[in-house]
């Protein structure tokens, strides 16, 4: 069983020509509303991926909340734990140019209100896995973890987007999952000097003591732990796009892992989850099935 704990947002996306300079208003497409937010991204891929999946969260009783769920209600994410209250859902405000260049202007809204109280006793057994992300406080993040660890669950954080944590911040996360740029700065924070992928997520395994992944986009992912260093490829895809491709292997690795599966065999199915999911628009929409990530893994 998987407990995500975690941002619920609706992304609000337009297409435009050109973004507008300050102050300049330009023409764009008709809006999409697209169900997003880390939390419920990285839920609704490991739901897709086939584990059984819990989302804690909280959305708003404005008139896009409803919006937020239409992805993760179908799949079959458990929704009992989510919280509506008073006020604005999170959203955020997306404009993507002709080039693929966006802008995005993220409102917290009721995410801001997600607290560890949401989680109920008993929530956790030895066996299972909390997913975590950066979109609600951190300290209530850091509450559920430590309950997550005492009953001997795994605990997985995606240090999206990025904040700067001490050693201590990332609490007892045994796996950190981090994009190229996310691990530099990460690297820097720390004051590591490694340069290089690879090198950057062996010194930060070793400074954390703790396995650390590093996405790599289109040359797949890295990691390094107590099993030494891991490389996976990415699929060869022509990207559409690649919105929520980190939050797709953040949540399809979390769900072979909590299977049992080794780290390698779950890295090399969440890459290949995470190309799936730049082949279709939108992020949510495009994360693929177990069925799609079986196929392309043949
Ligand atoms: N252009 C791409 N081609 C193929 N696979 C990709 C591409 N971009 C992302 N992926 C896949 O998705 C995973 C996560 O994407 P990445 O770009 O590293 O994260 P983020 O979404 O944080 O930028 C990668 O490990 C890779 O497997
Ligand atoms: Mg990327």
């Amino acid at each position: 069983m998987i407990t995500v704990f975690g941002s619920i947002n609706v992304d609000l996306v337009c297409d435009v020509a050109k973004i507008p300079n300050p102050g300049e208003t330009v023409l764009g497409s008709d809006y999409s509303l697209i169900p997003g937010g880390k939390g419920a991204n990285q839920a609704l891929a490991a739901r897709r991926a086939g584990a059984d999946v819990r989302l804690i969260g909280t959305i708003g009783d404005d008139d896009i909340a409803d919006a937020a769920l239409t992805e993760l209600t179908p799949a079959g994410v458990d929704l009992s734990a989510v919280a509506r209250r008073q006020g604005t859902t999170g959203v955020a405000i997306i404009t993507v140019d002709a080039r693929g260049e966006n802008t995005i202007v993220v409102s917290s809204g009721a995410n801001k209100a997600t607290h560890a109280g949401q989680v109920g006793a008993g929530a956790f057994a030895a066996t299972d896995t909390l997913l975590l992300q950066m979109e609600v406080r951190h300290e209530e993040n850091l509450q559920v973890a430590r309950r997550a660890a005492e009953a001997g669950a795994r605990v997985v954080l995606s240090i999206a987007p990025f904040a700067p944590l001490t050693p201590k911040e990332l609490g007892p996360a045994s796996v950190i999952v981090v994009n190229e740029h996310e691990a530099a700065d990460l690297a820097r924070y720390v004051g590591l000097s490694a340069r290089g992928d690879q090198a950057v997520v062996n010194a930060l395994a070793r400074r954390l003591d703790r396995t650390v992944i590093a996405t790599l986009g289109p040359n797949g992912a890295v990691a390094s732990g107590p099993g030494g260093l891991v490389h996976v490829p990415a699929l060869p895809v022509t990207p559409v796009d690649t919105t929520g491709a980190g939050d797709t292997f953040a949540g399809v690795l979390a769900a072979f892992l909590d299977e049992g599966a080794d780290l390698r065999t779950a890295m090399a199915n969440a890459a290949i989850a995470g190309s799936l999911s730049c082949t279709k628009k939108g992020a949510q929409p495009s994360f693929p099935t177990r069925v799609d990530i079986e196929a392309a893994r043949e």
